[in-house]
């Protein structure tokens, strides 16, 4: 198509949701441009596409002035003359560029800010909206996803003053995604209201969720527990609970260390210490549950487990195709977080959502823990018909930017577009409530 071939690429540094410099990159064709922003984490997979960062001192040594001038002088005159309606074509001319297993060439973060650049580029040669362009790249049908939102922050997002990461709520109930807002929205006042009552000052982690004043990891779990109820839901019902536990943080070698609770685990301690939790609390969701090098522990925790509920693998998977063939066949999770950032590639992350498809993993489109106002991922979970997002909590401008795109999506489509609770359909709660399966 002419009016997408390509005909200019800028790079800029801009910042993100944790005051860290980023790479934002804008694609120009003949029929308008497209703009895309680099997300970070935090806690991050030993596997996935490395961020180039200037090192030394300055802004601890995060700085990503080599990235942006890696677009400039090398990525543009890759990309120039080439279409950005076939996504897969520049993506390919970006990876034989970079030329490294994990983008430590060109920088991650210059990739993705270009790949997503040149798909919001693609979208707009067409005069399509983006989750439409994504739709008909990816051959599904668009749907709105379930939306997984944090309550508490954790670990690395927060101090490490809990082991886990993130406390979060899902409300596969919902009939309509803003119904999912909305008693979130209940859910996470009636939080914060517990720990004010607590005497605790109120502060937010890097998600946006409250700040977990706890002295125990069990202690937040039973505070999630009452705000639920305090927020008129019967825990369970229409409302679960969904843990990323982002055990890699604090697991090495089979052992795991709870340093909240002055605990030393190994494997089996810990798929126990879990599996009390999903037998005591209405748990439907877990994330990296064991530890990224602990691929024993995952498959024993899969199969014991992989039945009652979503075994999401981020760390362990990283958006990546043959690590989710691999942990298909060995009996690894039955879920994986698409991050496009850990892949480097809108294109690696759409063959990695295909293999999880035909393994029958469910995914769950995914921000990270530094963010921006960049909404293409709320896009890219309604066109690859993903069936859940995960962005943070309900507040701070980088999580409300892609929820509330969401919101915005939602209305061109057929109310039953809303894929409710289907992608839980095949865990204790499908198995406990009627569950619409027009996913
Ligand atoms: P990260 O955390 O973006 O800091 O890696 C998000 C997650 O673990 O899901
Ligand atoms: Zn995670």
């Amino acid at each position: 198509m002419t009016g997408s071939i390509i005909t200019k690429v800028q790079a800029r540094r801009v910042w993100d949701s944790r005051g860290n410099p980023t790479v934002e990159v804008e694609v120009a064709t003949t029929s308008g441009m497209g703009r895309a922003i680099a997300p970070a984490g935090a806690s991050r997979g030993t596997r996935e596409a490395s961020d180039l960062r200037d090192g030394g001192t300055k802004l601890a040594g995060m700085d990503v002035r080599v990235a942006v001038s890696n677009v400039t002088t090398l990525i543009a005159p890759a990309l120039i003359g080439l279409d950005a309606g076939d996504q897969a074509s520049v993506d390919a001319a970006l990876i034989a560029l970079d030329g490294t297993p994990l983008k430590s060439r060109l920088g991650g973060n210059a990739m993705v800010a270009t790949s997503l650049a040149v798909l919001n580029a693609g979208a707009t040669a067409k005069a399509v909206p983006l989750w439409q362009h994504v739709a008909e790249m990816s051959g599904q049908t668009p749907s709105i996803p379930l939306p997984e939102i944090q309550i508490f922050g954790g670990g690395a997002h927060a101090g490490r003053r809990v082991d886990v990461q993130d406390f979060m709520v899902m409300v596969p109930g919902a009939s309509r995604f803003e119904e999912s807002m909305e008693v979130t929205s209940e859910i996470y006042r009636a939080a914060g209201a517990i720990m004010k009552q607590r005497g605790h000052s109120i502060g937010v982690a890097d998600e946006g969720g409250w700040w977990p004043v706890f002295d125990s990891n069990e202690q937040a779990l039973d505070t999630l527990m009452q705000a639920i109820e305090a927020a008129g839901e019967t825990p369970g019902d229409r409302v679960v609970i969904s843990l990323d536990i982002a055990a890699s943080e604090f697991g090495r070698n089979g052992r795991y260390r709870l340093a909240l609770e002055n605990r030393d685990l190994d494997r089996d301690q810990m798929i126990d210490l879990l599996g009390r939790w999903i037998d005591t609390y209405p748990i439907a969701s877990i994330e990296d549950p064991l530890s990224e090098d602990d691929p024993e522990g995952m498959v024993a925790f899969t199969q014991a487990y992989g039945d009652r509920v979503q075994i999401i693998g981020d760390d362990y998977l990283v958006t990546n195709a043959r690590l989710v063939s691999a942990a298909a066949k060995a009996g690894a999770c039955n879920a994986v977080l698409i991050k496009v950032n850990q892949a480097g590639t809108v294109t690696e992350s759409l063959q990695c959502m295909a293999t999880a498809r035909e393994a029958g993993y469910r995914s769950i489109v995914s921000a990270r823990s530094g963010e921006t106002e960049d909404t293409s991922i709320s896009h890219l979970s309604v066109g690859l018909n993903a069936g859940q997002l995960k962005v943070g909590s309900i507040t701070r401008s980088e999580r409300m930017a892609k929820w509330n795109e969401v919101l915005r999506i939602a209305e061109a489509l057929p109310p039953d577009a809303f894929v409710g609770g289907a992608p839980l359909a095949n865990t204790w709660w499908g198995r406990t409530r009627h569950v619409s399966t027009n996913q």
